[in-house]
C-alpha cells in the first residue's frame, strides 16, 4: 500500500501533536530523552504507561471530525462470547473454570482503508518519526508500520451497551488514544501481571473474574491521552460503555519487521472485508511453506 504524498506536512503533523510536551520528531531534545526515560520506568513497574494530553486539543478536534465523517461505514461483526484467552471450550475442565468462562465481547471499528491519504489521522500515522518515538518508548532497535491495508490504523467504535470483556493480548503491546471517552462507563481495568510467561495463575484469574476488584486498577483516560499497554501478562477490559455516545479509540499498529499482514479468515471475520493484498499475502505464506517448488 502506498503511504500518502511525501510532501513536507511537519507543521500539520506537529500541531496534532502537543509538541511543546512531546517533541516527538526531536530526539536531541532533554524533553524527549525525559518523555522516554517516563515510559519505560511506567512500563517495567506494570505493564502501562500514559501519555496525557499527546494530541493536542486540535489534533483530538480533526481526528474525531474524521471519524464522525466515517462512521455510517464502520463495521460490527456480530458480537461474541470469548473466555479471557480466545481459546475454544475444554470439556475435560471443571466448570467454572477460566477456560470455560465465556464473556460478551462486541466489535465495531472504522477501517483503516476509509482513511484517505489526505486525512490527519493517516499523515500522522505513517510519519517516520512516531513509530521511532514509539520504538524509543518501547526499547526496540527498530519498528515498521503494520503494512495491512485494512487493519493497520483503525478506530473502535463502543457503541453504548458495548463492552470488551477480561482477557490477555495476543499482541506484545498495544498503542492507542482516546479520541472520545463514553459519557459514563467504558472504562479501561487491568490487573498487572496477573500471570507470567511460566505460570498461568489460574486461580487468581478466576477471582478476578468472580468479581474480586482488591488487583483491578482504573485508568482515569482523556481524549488525546496515548497509551502504551503491554497485555500479554495483564488481565485487561473496557467495562460496559453506559453512556447514549460512542466510545471512540485510535488504535495505532506496528511490528516488528515490515511486510506484516493479517490473515484473510480474521481480516474477514474481525472487519467485514479483505483487499488483493491479503489474498497475495496468503498465496506467499502457502507457496512459502510448500516443498514442491
Ligand atoms: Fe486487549
Amino acid at each position: 500500500m502506498s503511504p500518502p504524498q511525501n510532501t513536507d506536512h511537519t507543521e500539520l503533523y506537529r500541531s496534532l501533536v502537543d509538541h511543546a510536551r512531546y517533541p516527538i520528531d526531536r530526539p536531541q531534545a532533554p524533553r524527549f530523552a525525559e518523555v522516554i526515560r517516563h515510559v519505560r520506568e511506567e512500563l517495567a513497574v506494570d505493564g502501562c504507561a500514559v501519555l496525557d494530553g499527546f494530541l493536542s486539543e486540535a489534533g483530538v478536534k480533526q481526528l474525531l471530525a474524521e471519524c464522525r465523517a466515517r462512521r455510517a461505514n464502520a463495521y460490527f461483526s456480530p458480537s461474541t462470547k470469548t473466555n479471557v484467552y480466545f481459546s475454544s471450550d475444554d470439556p475435560a475442565l471443571p466448570p467454572g473454570h477460566p477456560r470455560r468462562i465465556f464473556m460478551e465481547r462486541s466489535n465495531g471499528f472504522i477501517t483503516s482503508d476509509l482513511f484517505g491519504t489526505e486525512t490527519s489521522a493517516r499523515r500522522l500515522y505513517y510519519w517516520p518519526p512516531l513509530t521511532a518515538f514509539v520504538a524509543a518508548c518501547l526499547g526496540k532497535r527498530s519498528l515498521y508500520i503494520y503494512d495491512d491495508p485494512v487493519s493497520n490504523m483503525i478506530v473502535n467504535v463502543g457503541v453504548p451497551g458495548s463492552c470488551f470483556n477480561w482477557h490477555f493480548d495476543t499482541n506484545e503491546f498495544t498503542i492507542t488514544t482516546l479520541l472520545q471517552a463514553a459519557a459514563s462507563g467504558g472504562h479501561f481495568e487491568y490487573v498487572p501481571n496477573l500471570r507470567d510467561a511460566h505460570d498461568e495463575h489460574y486461580d487468581e484469574v478466576k477471582q478476578v473474574l468472580d468479581g474480586d476488584t482488591a488487583r483491578v486498577r482504573r485508568l482515569p483516560l482523556r481524549a488525546g491521552d496515548l497509551q502504551l499497554f503491554l497485555g500479554r501478562f495483564s488481565l485487561h477490559r473496557v467495562t460496559e460503555n453506559t453512556g447514549a455516545t460512542d466510545r471512540l479509540l485510535l488504535i495505532m499498529s506496528f511490528a516488528g519487521k515490515p511486510g506484516m499482514i493479517g490473515s484473510v479468515h480474521r481480516t474477514r471475520e474481525l472487519y467485514g472485508k479483505v483487499t488483493a493484498a491479503h489474498i497475495e499475502a496468503e498465496r506467499r505464506r502457502v507457496r512459502s511453506d510448500a516443498l514442491m517448488d
